[in-house]
């Protein structure tokens, strides 16, 4: 597969090694948001935690394939692996508690890099694949990165912020000048942004100013309703529609979307 092929779906990782980061919250509503707006999406939890799949009301104990499956077996289907949400219209690849052993077990596998890139060769007539990424730089994180086209970084507005940036730029250098030469960065998400807050304007320019050009212009508000949509098991998009997480992720998608091109009815 060529990545970024006009045919074939766009396929974003979301990474940060740092943890709750706003990672999962990210790509778990950025998913709704774009299934609602039309788009085919396929969410893929790419975390053992498996936050992404029960943010979507799915018992990680009782899945049964999901991302561990496509990267321990070779030859494992795409669409077995997947569940579809009905009522989201949102593909997933589900995480399990197994995905911890993944690494392990892959240790001394040919190609081991590249199982998700292989597996998604069987996804073209998707517009959009999302990668939730674990807080790490593990295997994991580099299956996601190899099978992407670009990389979008959520980074909370918080004191050092840019921490840990550095690190993951060198990754994705790494991965460029090797096996995903076309990796880009699609921008970095501003989240839990508290605007009573100087320090969160402060880090918000300092960012800009690290990353001009790639800091999408809408910023995620610090808003409870995000954090309390995952434990009834839906994006904040259905949970709180009238919420400013809700708004302020619906209006981040359009402008993802609108930056690729996707003609959005009004
Ligand atoms: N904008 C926000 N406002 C309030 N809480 C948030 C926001 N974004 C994320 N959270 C909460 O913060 C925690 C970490 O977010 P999460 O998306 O799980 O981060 P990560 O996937 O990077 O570890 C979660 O409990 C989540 O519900
Ligand atoms: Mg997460």
């Amino acid at each position: 597969m060529e990545n970024g092929n006009a045919t074939g779906p766009k396929i974003y990782a979301f990474v940060n090694q740092k943890g709750g980061v706003g990672k999962t919250t990210s790509a778990v509503n950025v998913a709704a948001s774009m299934a609602r707006l039309g788009q085919k999406v396929m969410l893929v939890d790419l975390d053992a935690q498996a936050n992404s799949t029960s943010s979507l009301g799915v018992d990680k104990y009782t899945v049964e394939g999901g991302t561990y499956q496509l990267l321990v077996d070779a030859d494992a289907d795409l669409a077995e692996n997947t569940l579809f949400h009905q009522e989201l219209g949102i593909y997933l690849v589900p995480s399990s508690p197994d995905l911890a052993g993944a690494e392990v077990e892959l240790v001394n596998e040919e190609g081991r890099e590249q199982r998700l890139l292989n597996a998604f060769k069987q996804g073209e007539d998707y517009d959009y694949i999302l990668i939730d990424s674990p807080p790490s730089l593990s295997l994991l994180t580099i299956n996601g990165l190899v099978a992407a086209e670009a990389v979008i970084i959520p980074v909370q507005c918080e004191y050092l912020a840019l921490e840990g940036l550095g690190q993951l730029t060198q990754t994705i250098n790494r991965i460029r000048s090797t096996i995903n030469p076309s990796l880009s960065l699609r921008g970095l998400i501003m989240t839990m942004y508290d605007g009573r807050a100087t320090l969160a304007r402060e880090v918000v320019n300092e960012v800009r100013q690290f990353f001009p050009n790639n800091v999408f212009e809408n910023i995620i508000p610090r808003n409870v309703r995000l954090a309390e949509a995952p434990s009834h098991g839906l994006p904040v998009t259905v949970y709180a529609p009238a919420s400013s997480g809700a708004k302020a992720y619906e209006n981040l998608t359009k402008e993802l979307l609108m930056g690729d091109g996707v003609a959005l009815a009004v």
